[in-house]
């Protein structure tokens, strides 16, 4: 049994006090609340520390994004031990909007997710076609591209403690949400991809799906088979509409 897991990605959203003040919110929220479900929030990689200090392991924090490298001459950069000692746990890899505006390619994208498992942090690696790609029907060779590319070099080993999250890129901040159809037909050939390559580990792999996810629809795109929870943008910026995806 895959156990489910919603993660809120805050984008470049939120100051420090803000920021502090959304998790605390999220767990008075959660307050009393029977959830089985493994809850993670991503501030930006500034508030990290301060999020983590807040929630005290109560929910996980994650980055939205770190470097390739292990450290050295790299202005800008945060490598994936320095999202560690911050508190983090997890790290978002791959989003679209980190492959459209800052160029991250697949390759990157390997070496990002060895970083972070180096650290024994978790990724939860993106993937996702462009609407484009949706219409013209070459979706499900992008989507391969961009799993096998940027993730099977990994052991079986390496691979159980893997996330991955299914955005198409047009129905992310678009309101436009994929059908529970369409996210599951994608979540079922993300699955056939990972148990070809990596047996039962691969049956265990949490696939989330996210794009415009929020209240109204959770819970019709989490009761399908494959998919096992939510990455979660414009609504996990406000704590009743983050819990109530999650109670869903
Ligand atoms: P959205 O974003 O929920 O605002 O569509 C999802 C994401 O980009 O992770």
């Amino acid at each position: 049994m895959r156990k489910r897991l919603i993660a809120g990605n805050w984008k470049m959203n939120k100051t420090l006090k803000e920021s502090k003040s959304l998790a605390q919110d999220i767990l008075e929220e959660l307050k009393g609340k029977e959830v089985d479900v493994d809850v993670v929030v991503a501030p930006t990689l500034i508030n990290i520390n301060g999020v983590a200090e807040v929630v005290e392991g109560n929910i996980a924090v994650a980055a939205q994004n770190c470097s390739d490298k292990e450290g050295g001459a790299y202005t800008g950069e945060v490598t994936a031990n320095m999202v560690k000692e911050a508190g983090g746990t997890h790290v978002i890899l791959g989003h679209s909007e980190r492959r459209a505006y800052f160029g991250e390619t697949n390759e990157l994208l390997s070496e990002k997710v060895n970083r972070v498992l180096d650290q024994g942090l978790t990724p939860i690696y993106c993937c996702g076609e462009e609407l484009g790609q949706r219409k013209d029907g070459s979706y499900f060779k992008v989507i391969e591209n961009q799993v096998k590319a940027a993730l099977f070099h990994l052991s079986a080993e390496q691979f159980k403690s893997l996330v991955i999250a299914y955005e198409p890129v047009w129905a992310i901040g678009t309101g436009e949400t994929a059908t529970p159809d369409q996210a599951q037909e994608v979540h079922a050939f993300i699955r056939k991809l990972l148990v070809e390559q990596y047996g039962e580990v691969g049956n265990q792999t949490r696939i989330l799906y996210g794009g415009s996810m929020k209240p109204g629809n959770a819970k019709e795109l989490l009761s399908q088979e494959d998919i096992d929870g939510g990455l979660i943008g414009g609504a996990s910026l406000k704590a009743a509409d983050f819990v109530a995806i999650i109670e869903a």
